[in-house]
């Protein structure tokens, strides 16, 4: 896929993951419009974007919280006039651990649910239609994580389920949009450094954004602790470029996990009874399918 002279749009592209990303979209000749809600963030983005920025006008901002619809048709609306359309839409934001799953309440459940998947569904819903319309094809990139394949411990089990909800989201958006020449990719980092470990849930951050506090929990505090030595999103970023030119399923960088792969592919495998009949209508669908 040709991507010098087309755009983008970034959710949470003003931190970490998303900003290595615009950065490196921008180095392939991209106008990028990063949409945060964090005012701070996208002060330091303009200020690192504006330097990377191929021409005047390629780097646009805007303050969105992704779990805003009416907010975000308006940024939508708004960068299809500043920047002639979205060809790339790339899900990214996201919030990190929150109370573990085997105590956690309503309220931790809901706001994860709400910007981790429900971001991600305000964006397909809002952005997608766009892509089809301007007929030139497209891609988008949802964020997920390796949470997405392999299950987290009970402090990450709220943020597991959302990111194996944008996993399945993303593989069958991506039988759904092959007809209209638009390609899916589910991006699934392991520890990369970013800020998604810092608190949160100050002044800036949108009502009801989970608060997170790597003292409180010994598997947070890990993480934590592991954050000086994860990987550099800009590494992640220019897989994420290679696999958007290639139209890849999947951008796994984290090469660390594939015995956990391997191993939950077996106990998947192992599952499967073949002792039991294959239903006839089943089959019927199936050898429809194959002929
Ligand atoms: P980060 O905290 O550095 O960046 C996330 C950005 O998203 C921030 O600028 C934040 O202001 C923004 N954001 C958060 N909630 C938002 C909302 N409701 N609306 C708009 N913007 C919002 O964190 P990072 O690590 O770059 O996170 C990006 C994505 O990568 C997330 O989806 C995260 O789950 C995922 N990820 C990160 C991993 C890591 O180790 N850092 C590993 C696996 C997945």
């Amino acid at each position: 896929r040709e991507l010098d002279g087309r755009s983008a749009l970034v959710t949470g592209g003003a931190s970490g993951i998303g900003l290595a990303i615009a950065a490196a979209l921008l180095g392939e000749g991209m106008s990028v419009a990063v949409a945060d809600h964090s005012e701070e963030h996208l002060a330091e983005a303009e200020r690192l974007l504006g330097a990377a920025a191929p021409r005047p006008g390629a780097v646009v901002l805007h303050r969105l919280d992704v779990t805003d619809r009416p907010g975000f048709a308006a940024v939508a609306d708004r960068v299809e006039e500043q920047l002639g359309g979205i060809d790339l839409l790339v899900n990214n934001a996201g919030v990190g651990l929150s109370a573990p799953m085997s105590t956690a309440g309503f309220d931790d459940w809901d706001r994860m649910l709400a910007v981790n998947l429900g971001g991600v569904v305000n964006g397909v819903v809002t952005v997608v239609p766009r892509i089809r319309r301007h007929g030139r094809g497209g891609h988008v990139v949802n964020t997920a994580s390796m949470a997405g394949l392999i299950p987290m411990l009970d402090a990450g089990g709220i943020y597991t389920t959302t990111k194996f909800a944008v996993r399945g989201l993303s593989a069958s958006l991506r039988l759904a949009l092959a007809p209209d020449r638009i390609g899916v990719t589910c991006l699934c980092p392991g520890l990369t450094r970013t800020r998604i470990l810092d608190p949160v849930g100050g002044a800036d951050a949108p009502a009801g954004t989970p608060t997170f506090d790597a003292t409180r929990d010994p598997v947070n505090a890990e993480f934590a602790l592991a954050q000086g030595s994860a990987m550099d999103p800009a590494v992640l970023a220019a897989c994420v470029v290679d696999a958007v030119r290639a139209n890849d399923a999947y951008v796994i960088a984290h090469a660390e996990f594939d015995d956990e792969l391997d191993a939950l592919h077996a106990e998947v495998l192992a599952a499967v009874r073949h002792d039991v009949p294959v239903a006839p209508g089943r089959r019927a669908v199936e050898e429809r399918r194959r002929a």
